[in-house]
């Protein structure tokens, strides 16, 4: 559903956001009454939002708060495998460990670098492999791995994690193979009860519209009536940022409703969260490259009361993979949640 290119979101009738840049995901998601669907759109009817009354007033009502420092247990390095190291994703996780406390790179996999230093990991030297599931397995038999990262296209990687069998190492999967296997813990921690993925040794880490998408739901699901719709857009590198008037911040503004309620149901629900930011505007695409968490804002109830327009932005490398990947291995591996993350 999802693609790949740089493009408008419009929900009914607004234009709300247009990607700007590359590495980043606009997400928008709407609710409208079926006698409203268009060509592109299947939206469902929603419940009023104006019934739940007025909420100006700011209540925690996360009930998943981020566990933070009190996650920190473990004050011994973890050795780190990572295979497809030399992608994107991979090389964004070997930024976050090389300034990472507690995180010891000690092998990257990579058929086409083998043999080559890897470049701009300071700790210590390492040379690229090209590890198959065999000597993967052999690595973590030997005890030489505490956690292995697969940074591999879907479909590549359960050959790895078959070979390396019901080792007690963790294994953190960047791909969508194992999103829905029940055994695996889904790591979103915003959304996902912090201690079952921080007692887990299987973590399947949402990508950029999954996580995007999902954080934008969740607060106000309970307000939707039916199927809620979800456009995404995301740049990719050399895609064209020609100013526009759709991507006019000001003609953007002129053109949102300003909805208070809606923005206080956010607040409360990710309450101390340190990678979501709720805020009033329709969060731009360009601000969120190389931030680690989520900008969720640009909120919008048309004039019945039965819209209602989120819109979200993620960097897709860091809050949409390498990112929400190290917050996953602090919580696995003990380390407090925020280690290594640059939080604004
Ligand atoms: N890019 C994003 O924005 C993003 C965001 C969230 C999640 N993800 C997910 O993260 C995963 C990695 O994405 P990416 O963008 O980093 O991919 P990528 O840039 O294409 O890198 C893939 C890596 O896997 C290795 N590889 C490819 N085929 C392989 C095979 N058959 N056996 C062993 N190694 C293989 C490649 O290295 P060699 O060819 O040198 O071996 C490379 O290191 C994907 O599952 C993707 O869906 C991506």
């Amino acid at each position: 559903m999802l693609s790949g290119t740089s493009g408008s979101v419009r929900i009914g009738a607004r234009r709300v956001a247009r990607c700007l840049t590359p590495r980043a995901a606009s997400i928008a998601i709407a609710s409208i009454p079926r006698a409203s669907l268009s060509r592109n759109t299947s939206i469902a009817q929603a419940r009023s939002l104006s019934s739940t009354g007025h909420l100006s007033y700011a209540i925690n009502t996360n009930p998943n708060p981020p566990l933070g420092k009190k996650n920190a247990s473990n004050d011994m390095p973890s050795r780190i495998g990572l295979i497809g190291a030399r992608g994107y994703t991979g090389q964004a996780l070997i930024d976050l460990i090389n300034e990472h406390p507690n995180m010891d790179l000690r092998h990257v996999s990579s058929r086409e670098l083998e043999g080559q230093e890897l470049k701009g990991y300071t700790k210590r030297k390492i040379i690229y492999e090209s590890l198959s599931p065999e000597e993967v397995a052999q690595l973590d038999k030997d005890g030489k791995v505490d956690c292995w990262v697969m940074a591999l296209p879907n479909a590549v990687c359960q050959p790895f994690v078959e070979a390396l069998g019901q080792s007690k190492s963790l294994i953190v999967d960047l791909s969508a193979d194992y999103r829905f296997d029940s055994t695996w813990a889904y790591g979103l921690p915003e959304l996902i009860q912090r201690s079952k993925i921080a007692q887990s040794t299987r973590i399947s880490n949402p990508g950029c519209y999954s996580t995007g998408s999902q954080l934008a739901l969740a607060p106000i699901l309970e307000h939707v009536g039916a199927m809620p719709t979800v456009f995404g857009v995301s740049g990719y590198s050399g895609a064209g940022t020609k100013p526009s008037p759709k991507n006019d911040i000001k003609l953007l503004h002129d053109n949102l409703m300003p909805s208070r309620d809606i923005r206080q149901i956010y607040q409360n629900r990710y309450a101390g969260e340190k990678l979501v930011k709720v805020v009033g505007e329709a969060p731009l695409v360009k601000s969120i490259q190389n931030k680690h968490g989520v900008e969720i804002g640009g909120f919008a109830v048309d004039s019945t009361g039965k819209r209602v327009v989120v819109c979200a932005t993620i960097d897709n490398l860091l809050k949409g993979a390498a990112t929400q990947c190290l917050q996953n291995m602090n919580l696995a591996l003990g380390y407090g949640e925020y280690q290594g993350i640059p939080l604004e």
